[in-house]
Protein backbone atom coordinates (compact mmCIF):
# COMPACT_ATOMS: atom_id res chain seq x y z
CA UNK A 1 0.00 0.00 0.00
CA UNK A 2 1.04 3.75 -0.99
CA UNK A 3 2.00 5.51 2.43
CA UNK A 4 -0.79 6.82 4.17
CA UNK A 5 -1.61 9.87 5.02
CA UNK A 6 -1.98 10.20 8.65
CA UNK A 7 1.00 7.43 9.24
CA UNK A 8 2.29 8.13 12.59
CA UNK A 9 6.91 7.87 12.55
CA UNK A 10 7.98 4.75 13.31
CA UNK A 11 3.97 3.37 14.32
CA UNK A 12 3.73 -0.21 12.60
CA UNK A 13 0.24 -0.86 10.23
CA UNK A 14 -0.70 -4.00 10.67
CA UNK A 15 -2.22 -5.53 7.25
CA UNK A 16 -5.00 -6.90 8.64
CA UNK A 17 -6.34 -4.17 10.17
CA UNK A 18 -5.59 -1.88 7.21
CA UNK A 19 -7.62 -4.57 5.21
CA UNK A 20 -10.36 -4.22 7.41
CA UNK A 21 -10.24 -0.67 7.93
CA UNK A 22 -9.86 -0.02 3.96
CA UNK A 23 -11.76 -3.16 2.71
CA UNK A 24 -13.68 -3.24 -0.12
CA UNK A 25 -13.60 0.71 0.56
CA UNK A 26 -10.98 1.95 -2.06
CA UNK A 27 -12.78 0.10 -4.62
CA UNK A 28 -16.02 1.30 -4.28
CA UNK A 29 -14.52 5.01 -4.95
CA UNK A 30 -13.81 4.33 -8.06
CA UNK A 31 -17.90 4.60 -8.89
CA UNK A 32 -17.87 8.78 -7.70
CA UNK A 33 -13.75 8.95 -8.75
CA UNK A 34 -14.66 11.35 -11.82
CA UNK A 35 -16.48 13.95 -9.16
CA UNK A 36 -13.69 13.62 -6.55
CA UNK A 37 -11.26 14.79 -9.03
CA UNK A 38 -13.71 17.15 -10.38
CA UNK A 39 -14.00 18.33 -6.91
CA UNK A 40 -10.59 18.95 -6.33
CA UNK A 41 -10.55 20.66 -9.20
CA UNK A 42 -12.75 23.41 -7.75
CA UNK A 43 -10.90 23.18 -4.12
CA UNK A 44 -7.65 23.93 -6.08
CA UNK A 45 -9.37 26.90 -7.80
CA UNK A 46 -10.68 28.11 -4.02
CA UNK A 47 -7.23 27.73 -3.16
CA UNK A 48 -5.62 29.49 -5.86
CA UNK A 49 -8.20 32.51 -5.52
CA UNK A 50 -7.18 33.43 -1.70
CA UNK A 51 -3.62 33.43 -2.57
CA UNK A 52 -2.69 29.78 -1.46
CA UNK A 53 -1.47 28.42 -4.76
CA UNK A 54 -0.36 30.37 -7.20
CA UNK A 55 -1.20 30.44 -11.10
CA UNK A 56 1.41 28.03 -12.02
CA UNK A 57 0.86 25.67 -9.39
CA UNK A 58 -3.23 26.21 -10.43
CA UNK A 59 -2.20 25.15 -13.71
CA UNK A 60 -0.21 22.07 -12.81
CA UNK A 61 -3.13 20.68 -10.97
CA UNK A 62 -5.88 21.29 -12.97
CA UNK A 63 -3.80 19.80 -16.25
CA UNK A 64 -2.60 17.22 -13.73
CA UNK A 65 -6.69 16.71 -12.77
CA UNK A 66 -7.55 16.48 -16.29
CA UNK A 67 -4.60 13.94 -17.08
CA UNK A 68 -5.88 11.88 -14.03
CA UNK A 69 -9.49 11.94 -14.77
CA UNK A 70 -8.75 10.68 -18.83
CA UNK A 71 -6.15 8.26 -17.18
CA UNK A 72 -8.78 6.89 -14.69
CA UNK A 73 -11.34 6.08 -17.62
CA UNK A 74 -9.25 4.56 -20.05
CA UNK A 75 -7.85 2.24 -17.90
CA UNK A 76 -4.05 3.58 -17.53
CA UNK A 77 -4.97 4.16 -13.78
CA UNK A 78 -6.25 1.72 -11.91
CA UNK A 79 -7.74 2.53 -8.59
CA UNK A 80 -7.06 -0.28 -6.30
CA UNK A 81 -5.92 -1.80 -2.95
CA UNK A 82 -2.44 -0.07 -3.29
CA UNK A 83 -4.40 3.12 -2.20
CA UNK A 84 -6.13 3.57 1.19
CA UNK A 85 -9.30 4.87 -0.59
CA UNK A 86 -9.97 7.52 -3.89
CA UNK A 87 -8.93 10.75 -1.98
CA UNK A 88 -5.48 9.66 -0.64
CA UNK A 89 -5.18 7.86 -4.27
CA UNK A 90 -5.65 11.81 -5.91
CA UNK A 91 -3.11 12.85 -3.51
CA UNK A 92 -0.77 10.22 -4.21
CA UNK A 93 -0.77 11.04 -7.98
CA UNK A 94 -0.47 14.78 -7.51
CA UNK A 95 2.74 14.34 -5.26
CA UNK A 96 3.86 11.67 -7.68
CA UNK A 97 3.82 14.19 -10.39
CA UNK A 98 4.07 17.46 -9.06
CA UNK A 99 5.88 17.30 -5.49
CA UNK A 100 5.55 20.03 -3.36
CA UNK A 101 3.02 21.52 -5.33
CA UNK A 102 0.71 18.00 -4.99
CA UNK A 103 1.27 18.37 -1.40
CA UNK A 104 -0.43 21.96 -0.82
CA UNK A 105 -3.90 20.16 -2.64
CA UNK A 106 -5.09 18.71 0.65
CA UNK A 107 -4.97 22.63 2.73
CA UNK A 108 -8.49 23.67 3.71
CA UNK A 109 -10.11 19.97 3.44
CA UNK A 110 -10.59 17.16 4.66
CA UNK A 111 -11.34 13.64 3.33
CA UNK A 112 -14.32 14.09 4.92
CA UNK A 113 -15.96 16.38 3.06
CA UNK A 114 -14.61 15.43 0.21
CA UNK A 115 -16.65 11.81 0.53
CA UNK A 116 -19.47 14.38 1.15
CA UNK A 117 -19.45 16.38 -2.17
CA UNK A 118 -18.17 13.00 -4.16
CA UNK A 119 -21.37 11.53 -2.73
CA UNK A 120 -23.57 14.81 -3.74
CA UNK A 121 -22.00 15.16 -7.32
CA UNK A 122 -22.65 10.96 -8.17
CA UNK A 123 -26.38 10.95 -6.38
CA UNK A 124 -27.32 14.62 -8.58
CA UNK A 125 -26.27 12.71 -11.30
CA UNK A 126 -28.11 9.35 -10.98
CA UNK A 127 -31.06 11.33 -9.50
CA UNK A 128 -30.95 13.01 -13.10
CA UNK A 129 -31.31 9.75 -14.59
CA UNK A 130 -34.27 8.38 -12.60
CA UNK A 131 -36.17 11.12 -13.25
CA UNK A 132 -35.19 10.94 -17.12
CA UNK A 133 -35.94 7.80 -17.46
CA UNK A 134 -39.07 8.26 -15.44
CA UNK A 135 -40.34 10.77 -17.79
CA UNK A 136 -39.32 8.18 -20.42
CA UNK A 137 -41.70 5.40 -19.36
CA UNK A 138 -44.86 8.05 -18.84
CA UNK A 139 -44.18 9.47 -22.32
CA UNK A 140 -44.31 5.40 -23.54
CA UNK A 141 -47.22 4.70 -21.34
CA UNK A 142 -49.47 7.42 -22.05
CA UNK A 143 -48.63 6.70 -25.95
CA UNK A 144 -50.31 3.63 -25.60
CA UNK A 145 -52.72 5.14 -23.18
CA UNK A 146 -53.91 7.19 -26.10
CA UNK A 147 -53.93 4.32 -28.80
CA UNK A 148 -55.62 1.86 -26.69
CA UNK A 149 -57.79 3.98 -24.64
CA UNK A 150 -61.03 1.97 -25.36
CA UNK A 151 -59.56 -1.43 -25.44
CA UNK A 152 -61.73 -3.36 -22.57
CA UNK A 153 -59.53 -5.13 -19.88
CA UNK A 154 -60.84 -6.73 -16.76
CA UNK A 155 -60.46 -5.02 -13.98
CA UNK A 156 -59.50 -6.59 -10.41
CA UNK A 157 -59.98 -5.97 -7.18
CA UNK A 158 -58.68 -8.64 -4.84
CA UNK A 159 -57.80 -10.49 -7.85
CA UNK A 160 -61.42 -11.22 -8.83
CA UNK A 161 -63.00 -9.76 -11.34
CA UNK A 162 -64.76 -6.72 -11.11
CA UNK A 163 -65.32 -4.13 -13.72
CA UNK A 164 -64.82 -3.83 -17.77
CA UNK A 165 -62.05 -1.73 -17.46
CA UNK A 166 -59.49 -0.17 -20.09
CA UNK A 167 -55.90 -0.22 -21.69
CA UNK A 168 -56.97 3.33 -21.47
CA UNK A 169 -57.18 2.77 -17.13
CA UNK A 170 -54.15 0.77 -17.20
CA UNK A 171 -51.41 2.72 -19.33
CA UNK A 172 -52.97 6.17 -17.92
CA UNK A 173 -51.83 4.67 -14.39
CA UNK A 174 -48.64 3.76 -15.29
CA UNK A 175 -48.28 7.44 -17.06
CA UNK A 176 -49.55 9.51 -14.11
CA UNK A 177 -47.74 7.75 -11.43
CA UNK A 178 -44.01 7.65 -13.47
CA UNK A 179 -44.81 11.67 -13.66
CA UNK A 180 -44.80 11.30 -9.96
CA UNK A 181 -41.89 9.55 -10.08
CA UNK A 182 -40.21 12.12 -12.37
CA UNK A 183 -41.15 14.87 -10.05
CA UNK A 184 -40.00 13.32 -6.98
CA UNK A 185 -36.57 12.73 -8.25
CA UNK A 186 -36.30 15.87 -9.65
CA UNK A 187 -37.46 17.48 -6.21
CA UNK A 188 -34.72 15.61 -4.60
CA UNK A 189 -32.29 16.17 -6.77
CA UNK A 190 -32.50 19.61 -5.94
CA UNK A 191 -33.38 19.38 -2.02
CA UNK A 192 -29.84 17.66 -2.02
CA UNK A 193 -27.89 19.84 -4.18
CA UNK A 194 -25.86 21.63 -2.13
CA UNK A 195 -22.30 22.14 -1.35
CA UNK A 196 -20.48 20.53 1.05
CA UNK A 197 -16.75 21.52 0.35
CA UNK A 198 -15.17 23.91 2.68
CA UNK A 199 -16.56 22.23 6.09
CA UNK A 200 -13.33 20.54 5.85
CA UNK A 201 -14.10 17.92 9.04
CA UNK A 202 -17.36 19.56 10.09
CA UNK A 203 -15.63 22.09 11.75
CA UNK A 204 -14.27 24.11 9.33
CA UNK A 205 -11.04 25.43 8.84
CA UNK A 206 -8.92 28.51 9.88
CA UNK A 207 -8.84 30.09 6.19
CA UNK A 208 -11.07 32.38 4.38
CA UNK A 209 -12.13 29.39 1.87
CA UNK A 210 -13.91 30.70 -1.59
CA UNK A 211 -16.86 28.43 -1.03
CA UNK A 212 -18.77 30.67 -3.22
CA UNK A 213 -16.60 29.61 -6.34
CA UNK A 214 -16.74 26.06 -5.41
CA UNK A 215 -19.81 25.83 -5.15
CA UNK A 216 -20.43 27.74 -8.56
CA UNK A 217 -17.49 25.65 -10.06
CA UNK A 218 -19.63 22.57 -9.66
CA UNK A 219 -23.10 23.75 -10.35
CA UNK A 220 -24.47 23.29 -6.99
CA UNK A 221 -27.67 25.05 -6.24
CA UNK A 222 -26.53 26.76 -2.91
CA UNK A 223 -24.20 26.18 -0.12
CA UNK A 224 -24.44 23.78 2.81
CA UNK A 225 -24.21 26.50 5.90
CA UNK A 226 -22.94 25.12 8.99
CA UNK A 227 -19.44 22.75 8.41
CA UNK A 228 -21.11 20.75 11.69
CA UNK A 229 -24.60 19.82 9.67
CA UNK A 230 -22.56 19.35 6.41
CA UNK A 231 -21.36 16.39 8.35
CA UNK A 232 -24.46 15.43 10.14
CA UNK A 233 -26.22 15.20 6.52
CA UNK A 234 -24.55 12.15 5.70
CA UNK A 235 -26.37 9.78 5.43
CA UNK A 236 -29.82 11.81 5.55
CA UNK A 237 -29.84 12.78 2.21
CA UNK A 238 -28.45 9.53 0.56
CA UNK A 239 -31.79 7.69 2.31
CA UNK A 240 -33.36 10.74 0.31
CA UNK A 241 -32.14 9.93 -2.81
CA UNK A 242 -32.89 5.85 -2.19
CA UNK A 243 -36.55 7.20 -1.21
CA UNK A 244 -36.70 9.31 -4.51
CA UNK A 245 -35.36 6.27 -6.29
CA UNK A 246 -38.04 3.58 -4.67
CA UNK A 247 -40.92 5.66 -5.78
CA UNK A 248 -40.03 4.55 -9.16
CA UNK A 249 -38.72 1.01 -8.11
CA UNK A 250 -42.06 0.55 -6.61
CA UNK A 251 -44.29 1.21 -8.85
CA UNK A 252 -42.31 -0.86 -11.28
CA UNK A 253 -42.83 -3.92 -8.64
CA UNK A 254 -46.24 -3.68 -9.28
CA UNK A 255 -46.29 -3.07 -12.87
CA UNK A 256 -43.88 -6.26 -13.34
CA UNK A 257 -46.51 -8.15 -11.02
CA UNK A 258 -49.22 -7.07 -12.87
CA UNK A 259 -47.25 -7.92 -16.45
CA UNK A 260 -46.02 -11.60 -14.10
CA UNK A 261 -49.78 -12.64 -13.94
CA UNK A 262 -50.33 -11.35 -17.13
CA UNK A 263 -47.94 -13.44 -19.48
CA UNK A 264 -48.94 -16.54 -17.28
CA UNK A 265 -51.04 -18.74 -19.55
CA UNK A 266 -54.27 -18.11 -17.16
CA UNK A 267 -54.81 -14.77 -18.07
CA UNK A 268 -52.61 -15.01 -21.31
CA UNK A 269 -53.34 -11.19 -22.07
CA UNK A 270 -49.59 -10.51 -22.97
CA UNK A 271 -46.84 -11.76 -25.32
CA UNK A 272 -43.92 -10.75 -24.02
CA UNK A 273 -41.13 -10.41 -26.95
CA UNK A 274 -38.72 -13.20 -26.62
CA UNK A 275 -36.05 -11.71 -25.79
CA UNK A 276 -37.50 -10.40 -22.30
CA UNK A 277 -38.01 -14.65 -21.76
CA UNK A 278 -35.23 -17.38 -20.81
CA UNK A 279 -35.94 -21.53 -20.93
CA UNK A 280 -35.28 -23.59 -18.12
CA UNK A 281 -32.49 -25.99 -18.34
CA UNK A 282 -34.66 -29.20 -18.10
CA UNK A 283 -38.05 -28.62 -19.07
CA UNK A 284 -37.86 -27.68 -22.86
CA UNK A 285 -41.16 -25.93 -23.04
CA UNK A 286 -40.72 -23.15 -21.12
CA UNK A 287 -40.21 -19.50 -21.32
CA UNK A 288 -39.90 -17.70 -18.20
CA UNK A 289 -40.30 -14.15 -17.91
CA UNK A 290 -37.36 -13.20 -16.02
CA UNK A 291 -36.71 -9.97 -17.05
CA UNK A 292 -39.66 -8.72 -15.38
CA UNK A 293 -39.28 -10.93 -12.26
CA UNK A 294 -35.34 -8.74 -11.99
CA UNK A 295 -37.40 -5.58 -12.18
CA UNK A 296 -39.76 -6.67 -9.61
CA UNK A 297 -36.81 -7.71 -7.32
CA UNK A 298 -34.72 -4.71 -7.96
CA UNK A 299 -37.07 -2.91 -5.08
CA UNK A 300 -35.53 -5.05 -2.38
CA UNK A 301 -32.01 -4.17 -2.93
CA UNK A 302 -33.05 0.17 -2.73
CA UNK A 303 -35.09 -1.33 0.43
CA UNK A 304 -32.41 -3.31 2.06
CA UNK A 305 -29.93 -0.01 1.28
CA UNK A 306 -32.29 2.16 2.57
CA UNK A 307 -32.32 -0.03 5.85
CA UNK A 308 -28.96 -0.39 6.01
CA UNK A 309 -27.66 3.43 6.23
CA UNK A 310 -30.71 4.26 8.36
CA UNK A 311 -29.10 1.69 10.56
CA UNK A 312 -25.82 3.83 10.44
CA UNK A 313 -27.02 6.59 11.53
CA UNK A 314 -27.14 5.58 15.02
CA UNK A 315 -24.64 8.01 15.61
CA UNK A 316 -24.22 11.05 17.65
CA UNK A 317 -22.94 14.48 15.30
CA UNK A 318 -19.12 14.45 14.19
CA UNK A 319 -17.55 12.17 11.74
CA UNK A 320 -17.33 8.88 12.47
CA UNK A 321 -16.45 5.63 10.49
CA UNK A 322 -19.55 3.76 10.33
CA UNK A 323 -20.42 6.21 7.76
CA UNK A 324 -18.28 4.99 5.11
CA UNK A 325 -20.70 2.07 4.74
CA UNK A 326 -23.14 4.30 3.35
CA UNK A 327 -21.65 4.17 -0.15
CA UNK A 328 -22.03 0.96 -1.16
CA UNK A 329 -25.17 0.59 0.44
CA UNK A 330 -26.07 3.70 -2.56
CA UNK A 331 -24.00 2.00 -5.19
CA UNK A 332 -25.70 -1.09 -5.03
CA UNK A 333 -29.39 0.52 -4.72
CA UNK A 334 -28.87 2.78 -7.68
CA UNK A 335 -27.02 0.43 -9.53
CA UNK A 336 -29.91 -2.66 -9.79
CA UNK A 337 -32.49 0.05 -9.15
CA UNK A 338 -31.27 2.06 -13.04
CA UNK A 339 -30.33 -1.23 -14.46
CA UNK A 340 -34.23 -2.20 -14.27
CA UNK A 341 -35.89 1.49 -14.81
CA UNK A 342 -33.53 1.39 -17.96
CA UNK A 343 -35.09 -1.60 -20.00
CA UNK A 344 -38.37 -0.52 -18.99
CA UNK A 345 -39.25 1.73 -21.88
CA UNK A 346 -38.43 -0.53 -24.31
CA UNK A 347 -40.60 -3.49 -22.55
CA UNK A 348 -43.40 -1.56 -22.71
CA UNK A 349 -43.34 -0.08 -26.02
CA UNK A 350 -42.90 -3.83 -27.22
CA UNK A 351 -45.20 -5.09 -25.07
CA UNK A 352 -48.23 -6.97 -27.45
CA UNK A 353 -51.58 -7.69 -25.98
CA UNK A 354 -53.89 -10.82 -27.02
CA UNK A 355 -57.27 -8.92 -26.86
CA UNK A 356 -59.27 -12.32 -27.68
CA UNK A 357 -58.11 -13.62 -24.14
CA UNK A 358 -58.93 -10.05 -22.91
CA UNK A 359 -62.30 -9.92 -24.25
CA UNK A 360 -62.67 -13.86 -23.22
CA UNK A 361 -61.93 -12.54 -19.45
CA UNK A 362 -65.36 -10.57 -19.30
CA UNK A 363 -68.45 -11.40 -17.84
CA UNK A 364 -71.57 -9.56 -18.02
CA UNK A 365 -71.90 -9.73 -14.47
CA UNK A 366 -68.91 -7.25 -14.34
CA UNK A 367 -71.12 -4.25 -15.56
CA UNK A 368 -72.96 -4.98 -12.50
CA UNK A 369 -71.92 -1.93 -10.72
CA UNK A 370 -72.52 0.08 -13.91
CA UNK A 371 -76.28 -0.76 -13.78
CA UNK A 372 -76.79 -0.38 -9.99
CA UNK A 373 -75.06 3.41 -10.69
CA UNK A 374 -77.43 4.02 -13.38
CA UNK A 375 -80.44 2.85 -11.49
CA UNK A 376 -79.35 5.44 -8.51
CA UNK A 377 -78.63 8.36 -11.34
CA UNK A 378 -82.79 7.34 -12.15
CA UNK A 379 -84.03 8.42 -8.69
CA UNK A 380 -83.78 4.55 -7.13
CA UNK A 381 -81.93 4.93 -3.78
CA UNK A 382 -78.33 3.12 -4.03
CA UNK A 383 -78.82 0.58 -1.85
CA UNK A 384 -82.01 -1.08 -3.35
CA UNK A 385 -80.56 -0.50 -6.83
CA UNK A 386 -77.42 -2.33 -5.51
CA UNK A 387 -79.69 -5.15 -4.44
CA UNK A 388 -81.31 -5.30 -7.56
CA UNK A 389 -78.11 -5.54 -9.38
CA UNK A 390 -76.75 -7.65 -7.55
CA UNK A 391 -79.71 -10.67 -8.38
CA UNK A 392 -77.49 -13.37 -10.09
CA UNK A 393 -80.62 -14.11 -12.18
CA UNK A 394 -80.13 -10.55 -13.81
CA UNK A 395 -76.54 -11.75 -15.48
CA UNK A 396 -77.62 -15.41 -15.92
CA UNK A 397 -78.59 -15.16 -19.45
CA UNK A 398 -76.22 -12.86 -20.30
CA UNK A 399 -76.32 -8.69 -19.89
CA UNK A 400 -79.20 -7.01 -20.30
CA UNK A 401 -77.66 -3.89 -19.32
CA UNK A 402 -74.62 -3.09 -21.73
CA UNK A 403 -73.59 -5.21 -24.54
CA UNK A 404 -70.13 -6.94 -23.93
CA UNK A 405 -70.25 -5.16 -27.56
CA UNK A 406 -70.57 -1.62 -25.88
CA UNK A 407 -67.03 -2.77 -24.41
CA UNK A 408 -65.39 -0.56 -21.39
CA UNK A 409 -67.72 0.29 -18.77
CA UNK A 410 -68.81 4.03 -18.80
CA UNK A 411 -67.68 4.91 -15.29
CA UNK A 412 -63.83 3.08 -16.78
CA UNK A 413 -63.91 4.88 -19.84
CA UNK A 414 -64.35 8.43 -18.18
CA UNK A 415 -62.27 11.13 -19.45
CA UNK A 416 -59.10 9.73 -18.74
CA UNK A 417 -57.99 13.32 -19.27
CA UNK A 418 -54.79 12.67 -21.02
CA UNK A 419 -54.21 15.93 -22.34
CA UNK A 420 -53.49 17.25 -18.39
CA UNK A 421 -50.90 14.19 -18.23
CA UNK A 422 -49.45 15.69 -21.85
CA UNK A 423 -49.17 18.81 -20.06
CA UNK A 424 -46.86 17.37 -17.04
CA UNK A 425 -44.87 15.76 -19.09
CA UNK A 426 -44.02 19.04 -20.87
CA UNK A 427 -43.47 20.65 -17.68
CA UNK A 428 -41.36 18.17 -16.37
CA UNK A 429 -39.02 18.03 -19.86
CA UNK A 430 -38.93 21.85 -19.19
CA UNK A 431 -37.89 21.57 -15.66
N1 LIG B 1 -13.81 6.28 3.19
C1 LIG B 1 -14.15 7.26 4.15
C2 LIG B 1 -15.69 7.39 4.27
O1 LIG B 1 -16.36 7.00 3.36
C3 LIG B 1 -13.61 8.59 3.75
C4 LIG B 1 -13.49 9.53 4.88
C5 LIG B 1 -12.39 9.11 5.80
N2 LIG B 1 -12.28 10.02 6.88
C6 LIG B 1 -11.69 9.68 8.03
N3 LIG B 1 -11.64 10.59 8.95
N4 LIG B 1 -11.17 8.49 8.22
O2 LIG B 1 -16.19 7.85 5.24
Amino acid sequence: MSQLLWQKPGVKVDARIQQFLAGEDVILDREFFVFDIEASRAHAEGLAAIGILDDDELDALRRELTALAEDFRAGRFVLDEQYEDGHSAIEARLVDRLGDTGKKIHTGRSRNDQVLVATRLWLRDRLECVAEVSREVAEVALARAEAERSVPLPGYTHLQRAVVSSLGMWWAAWAEGFIDNAWRATQTRDWLDANPLGSAAGYGVNLPLDRDHTTAALGFGRMQLSATYAQLSRGKFEMAAIEALSSALLDLRRLAWDLSLFTSAEYGFVELPSQYTTGSSIMPNKRNPDVIELMRASYSAAAAARTEIEQLLSLPSGYHRDLQFSKGAIFHAFGRGLAALELLPDLLRNLEWRQDRMQAALEPSMYATDLAVDMARQGLPFREAYRQAADPQRWAQGDPHHSLQARVSPGAAADLRLEVLHKRLQALAAA
